[in-house]
């Protein structure tokens, strides 16, 4: 069986009172219409049809990777009228399942047992019972309790205005049958729209039997009308992928405060993690780390036994294991740190790689630096990398100590275990094993007074 998915994205979203298209806006740094794309995308022999229109071409481009077949409606003139669009495109034998670009926690398991249920004589309709139906189109069901129409609230009744079940919008249905369903639809409505919708009753006269199913929660099945919406589903997200961190024996200080952008390519157990915590991209993270509060962490390899203390911002990293990282620390792109190496608080490292053992404690910037094993780095060490046009290296051998307040002027090499003296400027290697300074001799002027405040006349 072939499936044919059919996404409508081509609304406007007035609501959301933005420049973006609405199916732009994210959740979880992800757009809209990439969620809904992502569960369809996890169906077997499926191909994706995105009906787009407003902002069509900036929805192109900024989701050019999907494999999709975009369609553009250049007039929303309703649902039944966007799948229209996609018409031709239909094979007679496929499945059609219908989506929404906007309704981003659809799960692939309840996508899958609406497509399980469609056949030559059956149509599968999601609905959920809302306490507030207002908005929605309702399902209408006869004495026997089976389907008969979808009536649009701005068409309905009062007596159909009173029905709690309603439609969810997606749906799932034999292509040969929709076709010829699509084609009879017209616009004689109170909105003068076509609706999809209409298909209900058409399939019900053809005698096709309308299988209904609900979500397992409400959640999955709202869309993204406004900023309201989109907080509200955000945290509906986020509250799910915390929960699933838990199952998997993470212990999160408080899962309403915490927040993955992205994926977890490995985990460890026994995992910690502070309040305000933001996990962003591709990260992996070893057994037994701790992370503390406020702290940000992008596509980066943590490895078991790692500390990151609070207020911590690292992106691109690789963490060796029983490092300490932070409080306070920024570790960049391409920073590769060995095990047991200590990064304090406000220090900057930036395309380098540290050995194990070795510590930047306090206040530097160590960039497009090779630091060896055991070496210690003094508060305040700046390497010089950048001559305003050029970026140099610095290379720090095994064993070396930086004493505090050094600038090292790349490119430079200090070698295995020499020390540099406090406060100096190096602009030559240094030899191994050496002390080698560069600083101003200390004077002290005997009898020296200091100046003394002037009287005004
Ligand atoms: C529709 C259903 C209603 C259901 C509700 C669920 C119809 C006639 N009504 O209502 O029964 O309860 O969804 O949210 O189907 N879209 C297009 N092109 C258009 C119109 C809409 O692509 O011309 C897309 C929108 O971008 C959106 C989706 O279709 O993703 C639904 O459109 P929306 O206007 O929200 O549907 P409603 O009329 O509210
Ligand atoms: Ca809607």
């Amino acid at each position: 069986m072939k499936i044919t998915t059919i996404i409508l994205a081509a609304g406007k979203g007035t609501r959301m009172r933005s420049e973006l298209p609405k199916i732009l806006h994210k959740i979880a740094n992800r757009a809209l219409l990439q969620h809904v794309y992502d569960t369809a995308n996890q169906l077997q022999n499926n191909t994706v049809k995105i009906v787009i229109g407003h902002g069509a071409e900036q929805v192109k481009s900024t989701l050019k990777n999907l494999e999709a077949d975009w369609i553009e409606q250049k007039q929303q003139l309703g649902t039944g009228h966007a799948v229209q669009q996609a018409s031709d495109q239909i094979s007679d034998a496929d499945t059609v399942l219908i989506l929404y670009g906007d309704v981003p926690l659809l799960k692939l398991a309840t996508v899958k047992s609406l497509i399980d249920s469609v056949n030559d004589r059956s149509l599968a309709l999601l609905t959920v019972n809302l306490a507030n139906p207002s908005g929605y189109g309702r399902i209408v069901r006869n004495a026997a309790g089976q389907v008969e129409k979808i009536v649009e609230e701005k068409d309905a009744t009062t007596g159909e205005k009173q029905v709690n079940e309603v439609n969810t919008g997606i749906m799932a249905v034999q292509g040969r049958q929709l076709k010829k369903w699509l084609s009879r639809l017209n616009n004689s409505n109170a909105q003068g729209e076509y609706y999809l919708t209409d298909v209900i009753e058409m399939a019900v006269a053809d005698q096709i039997n309308i299988v209904t199913s609900q979500p397992e929660t409400e959640d999955e099945v709202l869309g993204v009308n406004n900023r309201i919406q989109l907080s509200h589903l955000e945290r509906v997200y986020q509250q799910e992928q915390a929960n699933s961190l838990m199952e998997l024996g993470v212990t999160l200080k408080d899962p309403m405060r915490f927040d993955q952008r992205g994926s977890i390519e490995s985990l460890g157990q026994d995992i910690e993690i502070d309040i305000n915590v933001i996990l962003e991209g591709k990260n992996s993270i070893g057994s037994n780390v701790k992370i503390g509060a406020n702290t940000q962490i992008k596509n980066t390899i943590i490895g078991d036994n790692v500390e990151i203390l609070a207020n911590c911002v690292i992106e691109g990293a690789v963490i060796g294991q029983g490092s300490r990282i932070g409080p306070y620390a920024r570790l960049r792109p391409d920073s590769v740190l060995a095990e047991d190496v200590h990064i304090g608080n406000f220090v900057e490292i930036k395309k380098s790689t540290v050995a194990a053992g070795s510590k930047i404690n306090h206040l530097s910037y160590i960039g497009d630096a090779t630091v060896g094993s055991k070496v210690n780095v003094g508060a305040g060490t700046i390497t010089c990398n950048y001559d305003g046009v050029n970026k140099f290296r610095t290379v720090i051998e095994d064993g070396a100590f930086i004493g505090s307040n050094s600038q090292l002027v790349a490119p430079v090499t200090i070698r295995k275990n020499a020390t540099i003296g406090a406060g100096s400027t190096i602009t030559k290697d240094s030899p191994e094993n050496q002390l080698t300074l560069s600083r101003a001799k200390q004077v002290s002027i005997a009898g020296w007074q200091r100046p003394v405040k002037k009287e005004k006349n």
